[in-house]
C-alpha cells in the first residue's frame, strides 16, 4: 500500500488536547500513515504541559510564543514557519483543529502549497463576527479551505451545509475532547497540587473558574471577577479554584478582585490531568472556555458560561450549560439560585454529553483512509445517547 504522510498542526493548549487522540490513532495505524507532528508553540508552558501528558514529542517546534503577542505577529510567524516545513516534508494531508491562529494560518499555509486539509472540530459558528474574536472568522476561513470537515455534532454539520459546503466532505464524528477525557479521568486520582487533595479530602464544594477570551478582556472580565468575589464572600465554606491563564492581560484584570479572599485560590494553570480530574469533582463551573463547555457535561457538572453567545449550543439545549454573559448581577444571581435551590441545581446536573462518545478519533482516521482509497468502510455518524 502507498503510505501517506499526515502533518498534524497544533500549538495552543486546547487544540493540542483535542489533537492528541488523533495523533495517537494515526500512530496506531502505522501500516497506512507516517505522522508528522508540527507544534507552532503559539503557547509555550501551557502547550508543554499537554505534550507531556500525552507523551507527544513534536517533529517540529516553531517556538513562536512571545509575551503579549499580537495577532499579526503570530500570523506572520506561523505562516512562514509552517511553509518551510511543508516545502521540505511534502505531506499528503495537513490536519488542523478548532479555531486558533495556529489552526487558521496552518490551513492557509497548506492551501498555498495545494495540500489537502482536514479540519477537526469543523462547523462551529455563532454567526457573530465579533464573538468569539477572532475565532469565529478563523473558523470560517479554515472552513473555506478545508477538504474534509470533521464536524463534532449534527448542528455543526448543519451550519456547514448552510454555507453550501459539499455534503460529501462533511462527517459527524463527535468531538475528540471526549476521547481525551476517557484517556485521562481516573476514579481515585491523586492531584499533583497538594491544595487540591486537601480540598477534596475535606469534601468542600468546589467552584471551578476559568477565563481568557479576548473579547472579554478589561471591563467584562472585571465584572465577572467582581461577581465571583461576592459569591466567595457569601459562601465562605465553598472552595473557589481559579487556575489563571498565563496571559498577563487576564491576570491583571482578575487578580485585584480575588487575591485576598481566604476561600479563593488563584493558581497557575493546572496540568490537563489535574484540571479534568478536578472538573469531575466540582460542584459548579464558571468559564468562558470553549473546551471546558464541552467537558463539563461529561461529568454532569453544571456550567455557567461567561459569554453572550456560544458556538456550542448543544449542551445549552440539553440544559447542563447556561449562558450567563458577563454582567455582574446576572452571574451573581444565577449562581446564587443554583447554590440555594437544590431542585434548580439538580435540573442542570445531568451527565449527558452531546459532544462525543470517545470514538471520534477512530471515526476520523477511518474517513481519512477512505479518502485516500486505503479502505472503503461505512463510518456511522456520531449520535449522542
Ligand atoms: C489562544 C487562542 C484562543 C484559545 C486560547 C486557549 C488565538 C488568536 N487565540 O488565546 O483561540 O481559546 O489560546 O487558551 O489563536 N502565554 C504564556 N504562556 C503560554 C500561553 C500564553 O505566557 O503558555 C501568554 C503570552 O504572553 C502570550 C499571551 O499569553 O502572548 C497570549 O497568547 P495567545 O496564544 O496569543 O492568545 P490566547 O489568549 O492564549
Ligand atoms: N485546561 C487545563 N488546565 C487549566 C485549564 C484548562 O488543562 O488550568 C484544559 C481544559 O481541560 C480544556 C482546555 O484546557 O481541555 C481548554 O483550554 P482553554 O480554555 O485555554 O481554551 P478554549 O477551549 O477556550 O479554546
Amino acid at each position: 500500500m502507498n503510505r501517506k504522510k499526515i502533518a498534524v498542526v497544533f500549538g495552543t493548549r486546547p487544540d493540542t488536547i483535542k489533537m492528541a487522540p488523533i495523533i495517537l490513532e494515526l500512530q496506531k495505524n502505522d501500516d497506512c500513515f507516517d505522522v508528522l507532528t508540527i507544534a507552532t508553540a503559539q503557547h509555550r508552558q501551557m502547550l508543554d504541559q499537554v505534550l507531556e501528558v500525552f507523551s507527544i514529542k513534536p517533529n517540529y517546534d516553531l517556538d513562536i510564543m512571545a509575551p503579549k503577542q499580537t495577532l499579526a505577529s503570530l500570523t506572520a510567524k506561523i505562516i512562514t514557519g509552517i511553509d518551510e516545513i511543508l516545502e521540505k516534508e511534502k505531506p499528503d494531508m495537513v490536519l488542523v483543529q478548532g479555531d486558533t491562529s495556529t489552526t487558521c494560518i496552518g490551513s492557509l499555509a497548506a492551501f498555498y502549497r495545494q495540500i489537502p486539509v482536514g479540519h477537526i472540530e469543523a462547523g462551529l459558528r455563532t454567526n457573530d463576527r465579533a464573538n468569539p474574536f477572532p475565532e469565529e472568522i478563523n473558523r470560517r476561513i479554515t472552513g473555506c479551505i478545508t477538504d474534509l470537515h470533521f464536524a463534532p455534532t449534527a448542528s455543526a454539520k448543519k451550519s456547514l451545509l448552510l454555507e453550501n459546503t459539499d455534503p460529501n466532505t462533511v462527517f459527524v464524528t463527535g468531538n475528540t475532547v471526549v476521547d481525551a477525557l476517557k484517556y485521562s479521568v481516573k476514579e481515585n486520582y491523586i492531584f499533583t497540587v497538594p491544595l487540591l487533595n486537601n480540598i477534596v479530602k475535606q469534601k468542600k464544594k468546589v467552584v471551578l473558574v476559568t477565563m481568557h477570551r479576548r473579547e472579554n478582556w478589561g471591563k467584562p472580565m472585571e465584572g465577572a471577577a467582581s461577581a465571583i468575589k461576592r459569591l466567595a464572600q457569601k459562601f465562605p465554606n465553598f472552595a473557589f479554584i481559579f487556575p489563571l491563564h498565563l496571559n498577563p492581560i487576564v491576570r491583571e484584570a482578575v487578580t485585584p478582585y480575588l487575591k485576598d479572599l481566604p476561600n479563593v485560590s488563584l493558581i497557575e494553570p493546572l496540568d490537563y490531568l489535574d484540571f479534568v480530574n478536578l472538573m469531575a469533582k466540582s460542584y459548579l463551573i464558571l468559564t468562558d472556555s470553549g473546551g471546558v463547555q464541552e467537558e463539563g457535561p461529561h461529568f454532569g457538572v453544571p456550567i455557567l458560561v461567561l459569554r453572550y453567545v456560544t458556538e456550542r449550543p448543544d449542551a445549552v439545549d440539553y440544559g447542563t450549560v447556561k449562558l450567563v454573559g458577563l454582567d455582574e448581577e446576572t452571574i451573581y444571581n444565577t449562581a446564587l439560585q443554583l447554590f440555594e435551590n437544590e431542585a434548580e441545581y439538580k435540573k442542570m446536573a445531568t451527565a449527558v454529553n452531546p459532544y462525543g462518545d470517545g470514538l471520534s478519533s477512530e471515526r476520523t482516521i477511518k474517513i481519512i483512509k477512505n479518502y485516500f482509497g486505503m479502505a472503503n468502510e461505512e463510518v456511522a455518524e456520531f449520535v449522542p445517547r
